[in-house]
C-alpha cells in the first residue's frame, strides 16, 4: 500500500528543519523534563504508592489491575470519587473531576462548556489541547496578546452570548506568568467566566506548590482551574476544578471523559500519594525557587538578554531560526546537559528557542555549568 502521501509532508518537514524524532537521552542532566520536584524519581513516593496498592488487596477491591470502563458505565471506583474530592480539597475547590491527562481535561472542558452564540477569548500562547478543544466546539473564539489586557478588553467589548476566558497560569513555551488578579477584575467588568490551567503551576507556584489560583486566593473568581499531575508531581492523569453544577455538566457533556476508559487503581494511587507527598514537601518546593534565583544569578549578562521573562522553572533563551536553535541545544547535549530546542512551528517563526527547565534536584554545580557552557555557545553561535 503506498504511503507516499505521508512521506511528502514528512520530507517538507525535514526541509524545513523540522523534523521531529523521539530520542533518549534521559543519561545526561535532565534540563528539559517537568519533573520540576522530582517526585517521577522520588523512591519514596514511588516506595508509598507500592504500600498503597498492596492495601488494595483487600476483597471490596477486585478490580486492582485496571477500571474496566467508562466512570459512567463499570469504571467508577469508590477510590476515584474519594481522590477527586481529596484533590478539591487540597486546592480549595468546590469540585473537581479527574481525567487522564491534561490533554482529555482541556479537550473536554472546551468542547463542551462554550456553546454555539457564545465566545471564547484565549492568550495566544494557550496550549495546544486548548486550541483542540475550541476546535472541536461551537462557540466564537478569538485569540488576544499574549498578557496584554488592554487588548483582552478589546475582545471583551466586542464578545456576545456566555463569555470565557482561558490563560495559563505558566505559559508552557516562556514560563510567564498572567496578572491574575487585573484579570480577574477585567473578567468580572464584563461578566466573563476565567478558566486557568494550572499545567506548569501545580507544585511550583505558592508555598505549598497549589497554584496560582490559591496562591493569590481568587478560587472563588475563576469558573475552572484545570492541574495536571504529570508535571511537577511526577505522576499522571488531570483534574478539572470547579463548581458542583460544572463537575456535573462535564460528567454529561464532556466527551474526552464520557467515552473512555477510567483512569485504574495504580494511577489514582498514584495521584493521592503525590498529593500527600506535596503536602510533605514544602522544602523540596523552597528548593526549587532557590534554583530558580541562582540560574537566573548566575547566566551571563548577554544570556539575560536573550531570556525571556519568566520566574518559574520554565526558562526560555531565543534563539532565532530552527538551523541555530538545534546546533546550540545538541552542543549542549554534547556536553552532558538534556536541553531540547523549541523549533517553528511549535513556536512562530522567528521566535526559536532552547527551554530550560529547571528542578529541585539540579545541582548548584551544574546549573552554574549549564549557565557557563550556555554563554559559550551563544557566543559562537
Ligand atoms: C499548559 C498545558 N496544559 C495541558 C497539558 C497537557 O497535559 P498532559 O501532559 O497531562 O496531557 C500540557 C502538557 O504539556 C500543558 O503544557
Amino acid at each position: 500500500m503506498s504511503d507516499d502521501f505521508l512521506a511528502k509532508r514528512l520530507f517538507q518537514r525535514k526541509t524545513d528543519n523540522a523534523f521531529r524524532k523521539l530520542r533518549d537521552l534521559n543519561h545526561l542532566v535532565d534540563f528539559s523534563s517537568n519533573d520540576y520536584l522530582g517526585f517521577a524519581r522520588s523512591t519514596v513516593l514511588r516506595d508509598a504508592i507500592r504500600d498503597a496498592e498492596r492495601s488494595l488487596d483487600r476483597p471490596c477491591d477486585k478490580r486492582s489491575n485496571g477500571s474496566t470502563g467508562s466512570r459512567l458505565i463499570s469504571g467508577n471506583l469508590a477510590l476515584c470519587e474519594q481522590v477527586e474530592a481529596e484533590v478539591a480539597q487540597f486546592h480549595r475547590a468546590e469540585a473537581g473531576l479527574l481525567f487522564n491527562s491534561g490533554y482529555d481535561a482541556n479537550l473536554g472542558l472546551l468542547a463542551a462548556v462554550p456553546q454555539r452564540g457564545d465566545t471564547v477569548i484565549y492568550d495566544e500562547l494557550v496550549h495546544a489541547s486548548i486550541r483542540d478543544g475550541m476546535r472541536l466546539g461551537f462557540a466564537r473564539a478569538y485569540a488576544f496578546r499574549h498578557n496584554d489586557l488592554s487588548h483582552l478588553e478589546e475582545r471583551l467589548r466586542r464578545s456576545s452570548g456566555e463569555r470565557f476566558v482561558i490563560v495559563e497560569s505558566v505559559y508552557s513555551m516562556n514560563g510567564d506568568t498572567p496578572a491574575l488578579q487585573e484579570l480577574v477584575e477585567t473578567c468580572r467588568r464584563y461578566e466573563a467566566k476565567l478558566i486557568i490551567d494550572e499545567a506548569h503551576a501545580t507544585g511550583v507556584i505558592g508555598e505549598t506548590g497549589a497554584g496560582l489560583v490559591n496562591e493569590c486566593a481568587l478560587e472563588d473568581s475563576v469558573f475552572a482551574r484545570i492541574h495536571t499531575f504529570g508535571k511537577g508531581l511526577g505522576v499522571h492523569g488531570a483534574v478539572v476544578l470547579g463548581s458542583n453544577a460544572l463537575r456535573e455538566y462535564l460528567i454529561n457533556f464532556a466527551r474526552s471523559f464520557i467515552y473512555t476508559t477510567a483512569l485504574p487503581p495504580h494511577s489514582l494511587l498514584s495521584i493521592r500519594c503525590a498529593y500527600r507527598h506535596l503536602r510533605r514537601s514544602m522544602e523540596t518546593v523552597r528548593q526549587l525557587h532557590q534554583r530558580i534565583h541562582f540560574f537566573l544569578t548566575n547566566v551571563h549578562a548577554d544570556t539575560r538578554r536573550r531570556l525571556l521573562p519568566s520566574h518559574s522553572a520554565i526558562q526560555s533563551v531565543t534563539i532565532p531560526g530552527n538551523n541555530a536553535s538545534r546546533r546550540v541545544a545538541e552542543s549542549l547535549q554534547t556536553a552532558g546537559y538534556d536541553i531540547r530546542p523549541i523549533l517553528s512551528p511549535t513556536v512562530p517563526a522567528g521566535e526559536e528557542r532552547i527551554r530550560i527547565c529547571l528542578h529541585a534536584f539540579n545541582r548548584l554545580d551544574e546549573i552554574k555549568g549549564l549557565a557557563e557552557r550556555l554563554h559559550h555557545e551563544l557566543v559562537n553561535c
